[in-house]
């Protein structure tokens, strides 16, 4: 498609009944108001306008046409959004570029599998102790369907019947970790008598499955989960991101369990943003694709030994991805689906919202748990592990607060814990310490630079734009929360006012640029018009594109460590240039 026909498309879709496909709309003058997708609110301060064929958020300030509304709500990039977009005008979508999906054919033959074993066990006589196993564990009709739950047949040749019968190639079932080359050179099912729980990928493609025993047998794994195929890697794939992605972005968060019975509790619990990966521990890839959705992690494995060991793994690897990590300590080395069933939804609920606590508290507290602290050896071995802890806060405040909370603990005097402290941080072989600070990429003396140039770019219009004219591909330097102020500076308030005016300019701004504002008032105040003057200001630009030139040379250093808060942040910039662009798009129609 050339540019002409993609601005058609946009000029012909009905902006209106696109978000009424996600967001409930209702008329309000000439546009229509709903609660916003993009962030969490009570009254609804999301506008569509059929007119300018824009969706504007006033909350959280997310606005654009129909490919960005896509975008962010699919949480796709231009391509996919644009072919999502033929599909609802129903236009043919022709990329001179596209070329048909080789995995097509695995896709289907999954697609097709997974109903199979969805009406197998909703429709045949055969599966009533299936069912009532799943009824036993608490799964409901509702949460099979929407989990689109199966269950294999007990013989070893259903599936490839099924498939070959509808005349799918043997080596293209094979290649789907479906079926398996026997002795006797025949074909034979590989999930036999067990209930399946379909492991999708964000657009509901089946990729795999994992296959739960039901009937006692010890002789057999619990669980069996597909191979690797061309479609399913286990280490890229996080069950339930399908069902869970609209949560996690409207909540801004995400749940990560140990097991899928776990996801399903937290989901019938509403909590519906949880996920886990399968028979394997989180690796690097997943956390990656998790960034794509949010940076705030809430890791809550099983309350058991292996579950807080694990648990300790999985928040470094989060830290080394810049995430902000919470955990929630299930009580009695209880999973979230034991604690559901014993205690039901509404109090797991409770108790999860209510128990959400920092690395540091999660570390301290499971460090003591069920630690015998009379015996000497363990008793150092404790303490040991409680400094370290309190050190890696790197806070004095906050170093005190745990050593006070420890001492009590201990029945100890401050000044004796304090005292043992000491000794062991001065000591230089301390030992490692168990946080990983994420990687920073800026330095401090930067915020001030920011500051100053949005200063001057408050002092006038002109001024905002020459600067911006010359930062605009460092922007990323700056910190998010000076990027929010320059944004609401020079790409929303310059864009309708030509002077000026801090009562005008406060009232239309978020929260997070208010905050911004005030620091800058703040840092700035005792200096501000003594050496403020035109060399600064070219100075301050200078640095900055500085920044940038180092930062740049650092990521290539740290190549494998690249999706950290700095590419999201570009990812926002370009966001903000394109709905510029968008907008002005519309200002000269
Ligand atoms: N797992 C696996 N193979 C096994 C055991 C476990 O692949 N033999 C995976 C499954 O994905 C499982 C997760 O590891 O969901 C956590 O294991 P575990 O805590 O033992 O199982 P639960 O989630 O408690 O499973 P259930 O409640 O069904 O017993
Ligand atoms: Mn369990």
């Amino acid at each position: 498609m050339n540019k002409t026909e993609i601005d058609n498309l946009i000029k012909q879709t009905d902006i209106v009944s696109l978000v009424s496909k996600y967001v409930k709309l209702e008329k309000q003058g000439k546009n229509y108001k709903g609660l916003c997708p993009f962030h969490n609110e009570k009254s609804p301060s999301f506008f569509v306008s059929p007119e300018k064929n824009l969706f504007n958020c006033f909350g959280c300030h997310t606005i654009g046409g129909p490919i960005e509304f896509i975008k962010k709500i699919e949480n796709v990039e231009f391509p996919e959004a644009l072919r999502m977009l033929c599909e609802f005008n129903g236009v043919k979508y022709t990329n001179s570029n596209y070329k048909p999906d080789p995995n097509e054919i695995y896709y289907k033959i999954m697609g097709t599998a997974k109903e199979f074993y969805n009406k197998f066990l909703l429709n045949d006589v055969s599966s009533t102790n299936a069912l009532n196993y799943l009824k036993s564990r608490g799964i409901t009709d509702e949460i099979i369907n929407d989990f689109e739950i199966g269950l294999a047949p007990n013989n070893y040749d259903t599936i490839y019947k099924l498939l070959t019968d509808m005349n799918y190639l043997e080596y293209d079932i094979a290649d789907c970790g479906l079926i398996d080359m026997g002795d006797n050179n025949k074909y034979h099912d590989l999930f036999v008598n067990r209930i399946m729980f379909p492991i999708k990928d964000e657009r509901n493609n089946t990729l795999g499955f994992s296959a739960r025993i039901y009937i006692k047998d010890p002789n057999q794994p619990k669980y069996i989960n597909s191979r690797d195929t061309k479609i399913y890697r286990k280490s890229q794939v996080l069950f339930n991101l399908n069902l869970a992605k609209s949560a996690i972005t409207k909540k801004n968060r995400i749940i990560l369990h140990e097991g899928q019975m776990d996801v399903i509790a937290s989901y019938k619990s509403d909590l519906k943003e949880a996920i886990c990966s399968l028979g394997t521990a989180i690796g690097d890839n997943q956390v990656k694709l998790i960034a794509k959705y949010t940076k705030n992690i809430i890791i809550a494995f099983d309350g058991d030994k292996a579950g807080i060991e694990s648990s300790k793994k999985t928040i470094n690897l989060f830290k080394k991805y810049g995430f902000n990590v919470h955990l929630v300590l299930l009580p009695d080395g209880k999973d979230p689906d034991e604690y559901v069933a014993m205690y039901g939804t509404d109090s797991y609920r409770e108790y999860f919202e209510n128990n959400i606590i920092d690395e540091v508290e999660y570390l301290y507290r499971v460090t003591l748990l069920n630690k015998n602290l009379n015996d000497k050896n363990e008793f150092n071995k404790v303490k040991k592990e409680i400094f370290n802890i309190i050190h890696s806060l790197n806070s004095q405040i906050e170093e005190e607060k745990y050593l006070r909370r420890f001492s009590e603990f201990l029945n100890s005097s401050y000044d004796a814990v304090l005292n043992d402290y000491n000794k062991l941080v001065n000591n230089k072989n301390h030992g490692e310490v168990n946080i990983v600070r994420p990687i920073n990429l800026k330095k401090d003396f930067n915020r001030e630079i920011e500051l100053r140039l949005i200063y001057y770019g408050m002092k006038s219009k002109k001024k905002a734009l020459m600067i911006d004219n010359e930062i605009r591909n460092a922007l990323d330097v700056f910190s998010s929360g000076s990027q929010s102020l320059w944004i609401s500076l020079v790409y929303s308030y310059y864009e309708d006012h030509d002077e000026f005016d801090e009562k005008v300019f406060l009232n239309g701004i978020s929260d997070e640029a208010f905050k911004q504002y005030t620091i800058l008032n703040e840092v700035l105040g005792k200096s501000i018009n003594k050496d403020f003057n035109d060399e600064d200001l070219d100075s301050c630009i200078e640095k900055i594109k500085d920044m940038k030139a180092e930062m740049k040379n650092m990521i290539l250093h740290e190549k494998n460590l690249t999706i950290d808060d700095d590419t999201e942040r570009s990812r926002n910039l370009d966001m903000m240039f394109k709905n510029k662009k968008s907008r002005e798009k519309h200002k000269n129609n």
